[in-house]
């Protein structure tokens, strides 16, 4: 058995542990040298996470446990660099390169300059803000000088310290750095396996699966990707005793605070090395297990980076040297249409074979549209395909001197090409709206149908649904509820008992409510919370069914796109008689209301409560059916704010989010006085005393 902490030595431990775990962060992202092994690393995280579990007052925004706290948000928001984020000027060969030198010491009117040589990461720029050596805001670069608020996004990449080291350099005030957030290249392949077998749209390469990645909007999603983060740039410091006078010293300073370099930098004493640097890491390239595109070449010295300044968007002190990529020629044969598991519409350009890099091609991504219109890519063109490191191959130009005028322009289908249904675009994409009946859709549309969140069927996994559609027996979601024993019984792998008990679980489902059932029609953009607000306002499906665009848009959590997506889904008189269908086999579609006072409201607690802990409190908020987050974001309906409150209080100020009191959150429960407990409530102390 395990000894009770005190709480005071329970304080202790956790800081303990936080220092510990901090420590073997540094060593193994950083240094790349753990010294304990992933087991042992766990073992202090549980550790840590149980301490906390017991004593919640204890959790601070920084401890290593708390990468996944906040909840989705509905869009990112849009902040301000703290300088503007630039690009660099690219070149192809040494002439360019060379000629960039000159120019440089030229202006400069020196012999010689130095340089520092890094490679140049395939990933997605952002944009870090520490302050006091705390991690305080992430941004995506956007367009340089506004980009989107990922904070809680990029909290979850396990290689961000959350709190910067202090033991070989002051921490600054404020420090503002550049990275790349990264997805390795086996990581990447894996992803696409899980999406391929879940039947979701493979990605086409590292870089938009890191980007994807990032932006999802619940962080949750973020932090089951597997990203990774070079930081590469100081933009921005105050602090005293600190100075950075050089891009090289500026890599070691986010070293020593803990913020990982890439182990490839190099300073070069002259052009000549940095040249020589750009032809061994293209050899490398093949090695890494991460993409690079080329290499990035920058005057050393921050005095001689301030005399050649920048124009417009790139800085002249900077040159990204660009590998050749790694694409091949060939012809455009035909151009299809494949509809993905979730309806969406994905042009695909069928090719002569060609040999790329050792991997023959025969066909490629063309995206969407957009992509197709911005290229100018025609039926019959000669273009250059690319293979950059992923699956799945992309035209990434178009040869334009050798069209003959025979090449065809290429137009999306307005029926969806697997059922016929009509096509609707949203956004830059293009959906079938045959959802339910679209075969291409029909395996997942299942799967989620059944799936433990939306009508709970238990039995009715992967593998069976695959099944029971490959034998014909499931043709739309309604014959679900037309399966018999008799017709799972003709199936291989199903006996007695789990036919009879697959039979009760679609009985079962029947009675899950309306909130659910919207939710189980996977229409585009309704998740649960959504389909439980749809629920609530509407109370029918036939009234749901009848509303118009303007009249969800009233609803203050449905926006333009949503409201689009449900009323092209009910528009579609497929759906519609599937719903008629759904109605007639006995599935209910009643609004239960549903029971708790708090529910789906969402609260966060900052300062010490006098009548509750923690722990308590947010028991307390679960069982009448609320949600207890960490962090303050614009989702949250209510702020609790007890004594001495921290800089949650701020920021919800700052939203202008709903900060109450102990005593208004007493009312909220409908705790009277007298119910409250009786007498004294005993501090953590005194009950581990007692
Ligand atoms: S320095 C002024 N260093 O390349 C400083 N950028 O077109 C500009 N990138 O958007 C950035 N690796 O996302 C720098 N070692 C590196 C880099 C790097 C990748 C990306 C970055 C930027 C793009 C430049």
């Amino acid at each position: 058995m395990e000894k009770k902490l005190s709480r005071e030595e329970a304080k202790k431990r956790i800081e303990w542990l936080r220092k510990e775990i901090w420590r073997h962060n540094y060593l193994y992202y950083v240094l790349n040298k753990p010294e304990i092994s992933d087991e042992e690393y766990d073992k202090l995280m549980e550790e840590l996470r149980r301490l906390e579990e017991q004593f919640p007052e204890f959790i601070t925004p920084d401890s290593p446990t708390q990468r996944v706290g906040a909840p989705p948000a509905k869009e990112f928001k849009t902040v301000k660099h703290v300088k503007p984020m630039l690009s660099l000027d690219a070149a192809r060969d040494e002439e360019e390169i060379r000629a960039f030198d000159r120019r440089v010491r030229r202006e400069l009117g020196v012999e010689n300059v130095e340089y520092v040589a890094e490679p140049k990461l395939d990933g997605l720029s952002v944009e870090l803000i520490y302050e006091d050596g705390k991690y305080k805001r992430g941004s995506t670069r956007g367009d340089g000088i506004n980009g989107e608020d990922v904070t809680e996004n990029i909290r979850t990449i396990r290689a961000v310290p959350l709190v910067l080291r202090g033991e070989e350099l002051p921490i600054p005030k404020m420090l503002a750095v550049r990275g790349e957030v990264i997805m390795h290249i086996d990581d990447f392949e894996k992803l696409n396996k899980e999406l391929i077998q879940r039947g979701e749209e493979p990605l086409a390469n590292p870089r938009n699966a890191a980007a994807g990645s990032l932006r999802r909007l619940d962080p949750k999603e973020t932090a089951e990707r597997p990203l990774d983060i070079f930081f590469y740039e100081i933009m921005h410091y105050e602090g005293d005793g600190i100075k950075i006078e050089s891009q090289w010293e500026a890599l070691q300073c986010l070293k020593k605070w803990g913020l990982k370099i890439n182990p490839h930098v190099k300073l070069c004493k002259n052009i000549d090395e940095a040249i020589e640097y750009h032809r061994k890491m293209e050899e490398m390239r093949e090695k890494l297990e991460y993409e690079i595109d080329g290499v990035v070449i920058k005057v050393n010295k921050f005095e001689y980076q301030e005399k050649l300044g920048i124009k417009t968007r790139s800085p002249r002190w900077a040159i990204a040297y660009k590998f050749p990529p790694r694409k091949e020629e060939t012809q455009i044969v035909d151009i299809v249409v494949q509809v993905g598991r979730t309806g969406i519409l994905t042009p695909v350009a069928l090719l002569k074979p060609v040999d790329v890099k050792g991997v023959t091609v025969s066909r490629a991504t063309l995206h969407n549209e957009d992509y197709i219109k911005e290229k100018d890519i025609r039926i019959g063109d000669w273009v250059k395909v690319a293979r950059a490191g992923d699956v799945i191959p992309e035209v990434v130009e178009v040869i334009k001197e050798k069209r003959t005028g025979n090449e065809k322009e290429f137009k999306m289908p307005d029926k969806c090409p697997v059922c016929g249904s009509r096509v609707v675009k949203e956004g830059a994409y293009y959906r079938c709206t045959g959802g339910l009946s679209c075969p291409a859709q029909l395996k997942r549309s299942i799967a989620h149908f059944a799936s433990k969140n939306a009508m709970d069927i238990e039995g009715l996994g992967g593998k069976t649904v695959d099944l029971l559609v490959e034998k014909g027996l499931i043709k739309r979601i309604s014959d679900i509820y037309r399966l018999t024993k008799r017709d799972l019984l003709r199936l291989p792998r199903f006996g007695e008992k789990a036919a009879k008990n697959l039979v009760e679980a679609i009985e079962k489902s029947k009675d899950r409510g309306l909130a659910r059932l919207i939710f189980a029609l996977g229409i585009p953009n309704v998740g649960e919370h959504t389909a439980r607000i749809l629920a609530e306002k509407f109370k029918t499906i036939d009234r749901l069914m009848q509303a118009t665009e303007a009249e969800l848009l009233a609803i203050n959590e449905i926006g333009p796109e949503t409201a689009s997506s449900i009323v092209n889904f009910f528009r579609e008189e497929r759906n519609r008689r599937e719903i008629e269908e759904l109605k007639k086999l006995g599935v209910k579609m009643e609004y239960e209301e549903e029971k708790g006072k708090l529910k789906g409201k969402v609260f966060v607690f900052t300062g010490t409560l006098k009548s509750f802990s923690r722990e308590e409190a947010k028991e307390l908020v679960e069982k009448e059916g609320g949600i207890v987050v960490n962090s303050v974001s614009k989702n949250v309906d209510y702020v609790v704010a007890g004594e001495n409150p921290g800089s949650k209080y701020e920021k919800a100020k700052q939203l202008g989010l709903k900060i109450i009191g102990e005593e208004e959150f007493k009312k909220l429960l409908g705790i009277e006085e007298k119910e409250e407990r009786k007498g004294k409530i005993m501090t953590l102390d005194e009950f581990f005393k007692a």
